[in-house]
């Protein structure tokens, strides 16, 4: 076989001049240039998204790897994105990475690709990117951040933001408390350590056979991921060498195990756009109802902030992902290859050995009995609307009560905390506009914080709908992705103050309990907003943005192009 590289580096022309001697100043050897396979490392790093600020040390392991095993390292970087401090959201610029992803695989001398991939978005944007071109593809996850420890008490990022941000609000914590406890959330290199998004993701690439087997749950800070990161180096090479192609592991199957390992993991509902937009660049069919079908009957095992106590640490230490690959070993397709070229069963062995039962539960004696993500319909979600029933309040999965409304997110920081505020803890609580079109790119905003008068009394929980995502670091009883979203329409803009909504997870149904002739006369009154902007990428992905319910990828991306590339550049 004749590795595409080649192309380049194999030339006997002018062209093959030009590709090898600029690459020459970087100190290379003539004879790097000889056939051997040509890997790509794909660097999020960057100063600005902190959980993969580490990411330099990361790639370096990777090239010793890429070495050993006889092949020629390249790294190469991409647009990073921080959920910290990109503003108005990270999803919003995920499709784009995507792109720069798989621009930057397909037009250069690259045979196969390691993903280094850390905060939320990193992780699927350059899976995205890497599945639309097909190249032998490993990733490398970047590694939780060691547990949070705050005055004797175990913290996690994210999940605690959330408490500390209500004990400010009822006088439980002064702003000094809080910054010494931010000192205390984030004290090593590495993502999230709570099972929020970027453990989903780290968690999802494991299931679907995309990393080495264990990679997921291995502390950034611990000398282990840079050896994850050395033998992933050498086994990109081989597959290579075998032609182990991204698109012979993502397969229908292989998503179907990721949505079961999510369930039992308590993943983030983010996990449901990401792996749908990763289908839909490869032709898989995935719905938004397998989600419920195949995720909602699964146990949950895996006891971890924000649904449980403890943090990824805890969780690599009881054995990481191998320990619940092993307890659902029934229910995982057993025909799916992951990067080794063997199955899960076949990477965990016999019997994978749990260390501490309180952290992964046994299939047999589960946290929760069904856990995975819920998928609701009704005249409020036609499209659909999901609900993480683990992050729940039983007792408002089926629950009917007055909306309030909140016309955007501004609206509901003017209102939220106004005493008069006519609210009480059966109402329910309605955001429009901060879906894909509206926000615009489909915020973390629909966790909506309670009103203060409510907390003060106690109040833990609420129903609250919205078209956003919610941070899978978050909790409550939360309806979220609502499609189709308002702000092209969906029947979520037509709810007024004082209607009343019912949500009947037992049924999986969302319904705005107003008539067909009302709502026909609101919608007649309806205008919609002023698109978010009128030039750039965002008025690109405005117009192009597909409903949450498809994954929010740009029409245009879904699909492949492959990896030929026909002309040279001179
Ligand atoms: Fe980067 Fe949570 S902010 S993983
Ligand atoms: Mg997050």
């Amino acid at each position: 076989m004749e590795l595409r590289s080649r192309g380049w580096f194999g030339k006997k022309d002018k062209d093959g001049i030009i590709y090898r001697s600029w690459m020459k100043n970087q100190g290379m050897p003539t004879d790097m240039f000889d056939g051997r396979p040509v890997i790509g490392i794909c660097n999020t790093f960057s100063e600005l998204t902190p959980c993969n600020a580490h990411f330099n040390d990361i790639a370096e392991r990777v090239k010793r790897g890429v070495l050993e095993a006889g092949g020629f390292p390249v790294e190469f970087p991409i647009m990073s994105l921080g959920e910290t401090l990109l503003k108005p959201t990270a999803m919003l610029f995920r499709n784009l990475a995507s792109m720069d992803a798989e621009e930057s695989i397909r037009g250069n001398p690259i045979d196969g690709v390691v993903l280094l991939t850390g905060c939320d978005k990193t992780t699927p944007s350059t899976v995205m990117g890497a599945a639309s071109v097909g190249l032998p593809t490993i990733v490398v996850p970047g590694g939780p951040m060691l547990n949070g420890h705050y005055k004797g008490q175990t913290i996690g990022s994210g999940t605690h933001v959330w408490k500390f941000d209500e004990d400010m609000k009822t006088g439980k914590m002064t702003q000094e408390e809080c910054e010494f406890a931010e000192s205390c959330m984030s004290r090593s290199i590495g993502h999230c350590m709570t099972m929020g998004t970027a453990s989903t993701m780290a968690c999802m690439v494991e299931s679907l056979g995309l990393t080495l087997s264990g990679a997921a749950a291995i502390p950034a800070a611990d000398s282990r991921k840079r050896v994850l990161a050395q033998l992933s180096g050498r086994r990109i090479v081989e597959m290579v060498k075998e032609n182990l192609t991204i698109d012979k592991i993502l397969t229908r199957e292989a998503f179907e195990n990721a949505i079961k390992v999510n369930a039992a993991v308590g993943g983030s509902s983010n996990l449901i756009i990401h792996l749908l937009a990763i289908a839909g660049r490869v032709g898989v069919d995935l719905k938004l109802e397998d989600f419920d079908r195949l995720g909602s009957k699964i146990p949950l095992l895996v006891n971890l902030m924000p649904s449980g106590k403890y943090l990824m640490e805890d969780f690599f230490y009881a054995g990481g992902l191998p320990v619940v690959l092993d307890q659902l070993r029934h229910e995982l397709h057993e025909n799916v290859i992951t990067v080794t070229g063997k199955n899960h069963h076949e990477n965990i062995g016999q019997k994978q050995e749990c260390y501490n039962t309180d952290v992964i539960a046994p299939y047999s004696s589960p946290l929760q009995d069904h856990a995975g993500i819920v998928v609701v319909k009704g005249n409020l979600a036609e499209n659909g609307a999901v609900l993480k029933p683990s992050a729940a309040t039983p007792e408002l999965l089926n629950h009917t009560g007055r909306a309030v409304v909140f016309e955007s997110i501004e609206d509901y920081h003017a209102r939220i905390d106004d005493p008069d505020l006519d609210i009480d803890e059966t109402c329910v609580m309605v955001l429009k506009y901060v879906g894909p079109v509206g926000y615009p790119g489909m915020p973390e905003v629909g966790n909506m914080a309670l009103p203060k008068k409510l907390l003060q009394k106690g109040v833990k929980d609420m129903v609250r709908i919205s078209d956003g995502r919610m941070s899978g670091t978050a909790y409550g009883t939360v309806v979220l992705h609502v499609s189709p979203e308002s702000a092209i329409g969906g029947n979520l803009a037509l709810v007024e103050n004082g209607d009343m909504i019912r949500l009947n997870v037992d049924e999986r149904r969302i319904d705005l309990l107003v008539s067909e002739e009302e709502l026909k006369e609101r919608r007649a009154r309806w205008t919609p907003p002023k698109p978010a902007a009128t030039r750039g990428y965002v008025s690109m992905y405005i117009r192009h943005v597909n409903g949450a319910d498809q994954g929010a990828d740009l029409d245009f991306l879904r699909g492949s192009s492959g990896s030929v590339v026909t002309r040279d550049s001179h």
